[in-house]
């Protein structure tokens, strides 16, 4: 049995047919979003070691486990973190954040300590522990979810990159992936629109002849539903303010000045070979 039953229309803007019997873990997939808005109330130890399992259950390259948690609930730290980003409230006010490393650097410890020599500090390794926390990550957030939390991952904490390593005693070897803020919800946050299947899955061959005229349906769907205010719009101060700015034109603003472009250096600074 199929069916275009509505599962797939907030993500789409339009609904698929899928099979019409949706498990509850997949009809919450279709429906997560990401939470800013967080109530006071605590996250109980056993809930946080119940969510950091289901996080250490997701695949790993070669079970290498390259990757680490640092969980911060005390004030002083959080408040230390969170003055990395002051343009995102959400961060000072979960109760618990947690920050996801790639860690590169245990392994090569354990090289050393087994008397063998390690020769794959190269990129290759570095993208596997990258892949390894942000799938950990993932796993975490669906077990929050589940659980009736909220969750927001944070790239911005790698904005001033040395002060957070500085904040939080990274060694060698280990490198932020994302924060994330965890809490009870204070808001039902929105499901955002996604690009159709047809840009982002290709059939046997990849190809993305037909791209400008999927992503501009995309554009009009999404502005449709949830068009940029001013304040959503991206580098306003050089490109200006406009009645409809799409996805496009935003992610396009975006990335048209660099961002992070310290990364590298700090990798290269803790050790991690990029070659
Ligand atoms: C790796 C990563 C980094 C992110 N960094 C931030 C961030 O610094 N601040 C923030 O408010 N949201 C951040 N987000 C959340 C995204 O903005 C959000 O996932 C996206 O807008 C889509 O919304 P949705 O998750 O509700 O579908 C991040 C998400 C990911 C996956």
């Amino acid at each position: 049995m199929v069916a275009e039953n509505g599962l797939t229309e907030g993500r789409y803007g339009f609904d698929l047919e899928i099979p019409a019997d949706v498990p509850d873990g997949v009809q919450a997939l279709l429906n997560r979003r990401v939470i800013r808005k967080y109530k006071t109330n605590p996250i109980s130890e056993q809930t946080m070691a119940l969510l950091l399992s289901a996080a250490q259950s997701a695949p790993t390259k070669s079970n290498l486990q390259q990757y680490s948690i640092v969980i911060i609930r005390d004030p002083e730290v959080r408040n230390a973190v969170s003055e990395l980003v002051p343009s995102m409230p959400w961060v000072r006010n979960a109760p618990v954040i947690a920050i996801f490393l790639g860690d590169v650097r245990r392994i090569r410890r354990l090289a050393e300590i087994r008397g063998h020599t390690y020769l794959n500090n190269n990129a290759d390794t570095f993208m596997n522990a990258a892949v390894d926390a942000a799938l950990a990550m993932q796993c975490f957030i669906t077990a929050a979810d589940y659980l009736g939390l909220g969750t927001c991952p944070i790239s911005y904490v790698r904005n001033r990159i040395d002060d957070l390593a500085e904040i939080l005693d990274l060694p060698d070897g280990v490198f932020p992936i994302s924060g994330l803020c965890i809490g009870y919800p204070d808001d039902a946050g929105y499901v955002s629109m996604r690009l159709p299947q047809k840009v982002v899955v290709h059939q046997d061959l990849y190809n993305d002849d037909d791209l400008e005229t999927d992503v501009k349906d995309y554009d009009d769907r999404n502005h449709e539903r949830f068009a940029l205010t001013p304040t959503k719009q991206r580098h306003t101060d050089k490109y200006g303010v406009l009645e409809k700015c799409t996805w496009s034109e935003n992610v396009a603003r975006q990335l048209s000045l660099p961002e992070r472009a310290g990364f590298a250096d700090y990798l290269k600074r803790k050790g991690i070979n990029l070659d």
